[in-house]
């Protein structure tokens, strides 16, 4: 468990930032296909939404690296394997989030900088505010009032045909009352399961003997994602309406006139809503609603997680429009994380892959925002010692900005008579070498190195992990269960397993819990991984400070494994010339290169590189790894540097910037000579003249478009 308090965004240089976004895009894949596919999610709201919002202020800060498959241009998971897929005429969104009064005021900045009638801070601007339901969004889709097709939104551009589900709920008409409704409507909102509904099911699940739902959200989504209907029809489903996709002509002006058509036509409605003008003169009102819902949260009977803000008027919904996966005409004002007390049971000490001891707290088992949690970290000697964190204290434990759960501090008045402070251990609680901290620095590290089991095999499950080799079926307890019978110790041995495994005379497959079955599988999953990226196979091989965004560096560099070997053998010499080659690349400093030569100079490493690529004198390969081919340029604006100036008369200047950022440019507001650009339009004044000065590349408003890909 390693895990150092983030950095800072503004203090991150761009390798940090790029690792950073490489593992929040797996990360937050990760959990996206555990809600969306599985109904299974390992983390609360708030630790999904800090992963989005950190991921969201790094590319803010380096738009350069925005991933073209990154989060910001995915919503949801893959349409699940078994339904019908179909894709939306109109994607499927999802909301930006605000977490403070502050975030809802920076939306309402937004709203009046791209609107400009509405400047003027104290001009009031109608808002619908409703509660943000907890379930699962669905569209409806009806043609002459008839109900033809229900879709769940998948990646919100695809989703799964649950039609014959959709028409099981009650909640859901089958043809619209009244009149008046467009021939074409699709009409969009949240299946869920109110509290009571989702209590009775669980006790009826576990009458059954069957798996009992986290919480209602994924009761709602595991009982609508049901193959057979007749499961769904036996579940207690509803649906909220509050939004709209496809539609063969507008049926309203307002968000509440909508609202109120919806509700004639048949739909329930996410109430207590309200209509609000908000102005500088009246700002109070958002947040006493915002109070007033949270006050009456747990009295509802469903589950809310938050607020939804929009603008009434349509039109202005219209000019707004999207950014990346969101309306901007939108805002989720979500209720903060959720904590909970508990006591620590015992203090642990955790060897990690480079030896690194991290104090980890086990906890007397709680739930937290719907969540068992039994272990928090405690990050390093320091942090202990600052919050006076002891064994037998109740502490407060709070799930939220990082995956594995937080102490957020410690209840003293509960603090038993007898305690006394933590002492850092001196031994390695696994192989009994001394720990030892640098001058300086926060992080304690045993001195086993490959002595050290817990390091030995924290290496093994790095070298088989997702984002490595990512052998499936190979995890962290199949890597203990063979590391301890003595059967695979270092990586070459995964890769001779197999044929080690056909000459024993107690095989795999012979096992308690084993079967010829997944003992094949098994191999095979480690047979596909036998070809693997350069960038992988370097980021495998655990050595300290290279994470992906440095192997990817690395691979790109160098581009084949033989020549980043050699290329690291001749940089091994400090002052040489492959290491000043070595340290241009950006990110790449001493420290790192020294790391990499102590890996290098390891016997014991060389060895591996060598049974596993094929010695040089001639040894047989147990893996190929596939040269580095580099990745083309997403756009050719990305990454640069645009200052807009003088009068735009194609757009306002609102969207020509909201247009340059979503293609990964960056937009400032001062020319300097970091800029790469300057688009002047009509009556430009000194911006334009500091751009001749400093010879930055100056583009009028037509060029500009025709850069950044014309008008949609
Ligand atoms: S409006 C274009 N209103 O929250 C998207 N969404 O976290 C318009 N949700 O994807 C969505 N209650 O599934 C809207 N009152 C509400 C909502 C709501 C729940 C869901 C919806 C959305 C998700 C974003």
């Amino acid at each position: 468990m390693d895990n150092d308090d983030p950095i800072p965004v503004d203090e991150m240089t761009e390798v940090e930032a790029c690792a950073e976004l490489v593992g929040l895009a797996e990360t937050i894949a990760w959990h996206d296909r555990l809600y969306h596919e599985q109904d299974q999610p390992e983390i609360t709201d708030a630790e999904y939404d800090a992963l989005r919002r950190r991921n969201q202020a790094i590319e803010a800060r380096f738009p350069q690296l925005v991933l073209p498959d990154g989060p910001s241009f995915r919503v949801g998971a893959e349409p699940a394997k078994g339904f019908r897929k179909v894709s939306h005429a109109v994607p499927m969104m999802s909301l930006e989030n605000a977490f403070s009064p502050d975030d809802v005021d920076e939306f309402m900045a937004g709203i009046r900088n791209f609107i400009l009638e509405i400047r003027d801070p104290a001009a009031p601007v109608a808002v619908v505010a409703e509660p943000k339901i907890d379930g699962l969004s669905c569209s409806l889709r009806y043609e002459r009032g008839r109900l033809v097709a229900g879709t769940t939104r998948g990646n919100g551009t695809e989703g799964e045909d649950v039609t014959a589900n959709v028409k099981t709920i009650a909640d859901v008409p089958q043809a619209l009352s009244g009149s008046g409704w467009p021939a074409v409507l699709e009409v969009r909102g949240e299946v869920y399961m109110s509290d009571e509904d989702f209590l009775h099911l669980n006790d009826r699940q576990a009458a059954e003997g069957g798996k009992p739902f986290a919480n209602p959200r994924n009761a709602a989504a595991g009982s609508l994602r049901q193959l057979d209907p007749s499961i769904t029809a036996r579940r207690p489903l509803c649906f909220f309406a509050y939004a709209w996709g496809e539609i063969s002509g507008p049926f309203a002006r307002t968000q509440r006139e909508a609202r109120r058509k919806l509700a004639e036509w048949g739909f329930a409605l996410n109430e207590p809503a309200i209509r609000l003008e908000v102005s500088s003169e009246d700002k109070g009102a958002l947040d006493r609603y915002y109070m007033d819902i949270q006050e009456k949260r747990s009295s509802l009977g469903f589950s809310i997680d938050g607020i939804v803000i929009k603008i009434d008027r349509l039109d202005w919904q219209d000019r707004l429009g999207f950014i990346s996966r969101s309306p901007r005409w939108a805002v989720a004002w979500k209720f903060p994380p959720e904590q909970a007390f508990t006591v620590i049971e015992k203090i642990e000490i955790q060897i990690g892959r480079t030896g690194k001891a991290t104090p980890v707290a086990n906890l007397s088992p709680i739930s937290v925002g719907g969540v068992l949690v039994s272990r928090a970290t405690l990050h390093n000697e320091d942090e202990i010692a600052r919050k006076d964190i002891r064994e037998g204290d109740t502490v407060i434990v709070q799930r939220a900005g990082d995956v594995i759960p937080q102490v957020a501090g410690v209840v003293l008045e509960k603090r038993p008579s007898e305690s006394s402070p933590f002492a850092f251990p001196a031994h390695c609680p696994v192989c009994g070498s001394m720990l030892a901290r640098e001058e300086g620095e926060a992080g304690t590290y045993c001195t086993g190195g490959l002595v050290c089991e817990a390091q030995a095999k924290e290496r093994l499950k790095h070298f088989v992990a997702r984002d490595a080799f990512d052998i499936e079926g190979l995890g962290e307890k199949n890597i203990e269960l063979f590391f301890d019978r003595g059967l695979i110790r270092t990586p070459p041995e995964i890769f001779t397993f197999e044929d080690r495994d056909r000459l024993s005379d107690q095989p795999l497959a012979t096992w308690k819990g084993w079967k010829e079955k997944s003992a094949r599988n098994l191999f095979d999953s480690i047979n596909k991984a036998r070809t693997v990226s350069l960038a992988r196979f370097i980021y495998a091989l655990g050595i300290p400070q290279v994470g992906e965004a440095t192997a990817r560096l690395l691979a790109r560099r160098y581009l084949t494994a033989a020549r980043w070997r050699q290329g690291m053998e001749d940089a091994s010499v400090p002052g040489s010339e492959e290491r000043q080659h070595l340290l241009s690349i950006e990110g790449v400093g001493e420290s790192m290169a020294g790391d990499l030569a102590a890996f290098f100079a390891e016997p014991h490493n060389q060895q591996v590189l060598d049974r596993l690529t094929g010695s040089r004198d001639g040894g047989e390969p147990l893996v190929s790894v596939v040269d580095f081919e580099p990745p083309a340029a997403v756009s050719p604006i990305a990454g640069k540097t645009v200052v807009f100036t003088g009068t735009l008369e194609m757009m306002s200047r609102s969207e020509a910037k909201a247009r340059a950022e979503k293609l990964g440019a960056h937009v400032s507001g001062s020319v300097s000579k970091k800029t790469d650009y300057v688009v002047v339009g009509a009556d430009a004044g000194s911006k334009e003249k500091n751009a001749r000065e400093l010879g930055v590349a100056i583009l009028t408003e037509k060029a500009w478009l025709e850069l950044a890909g014309g008008v949609d």
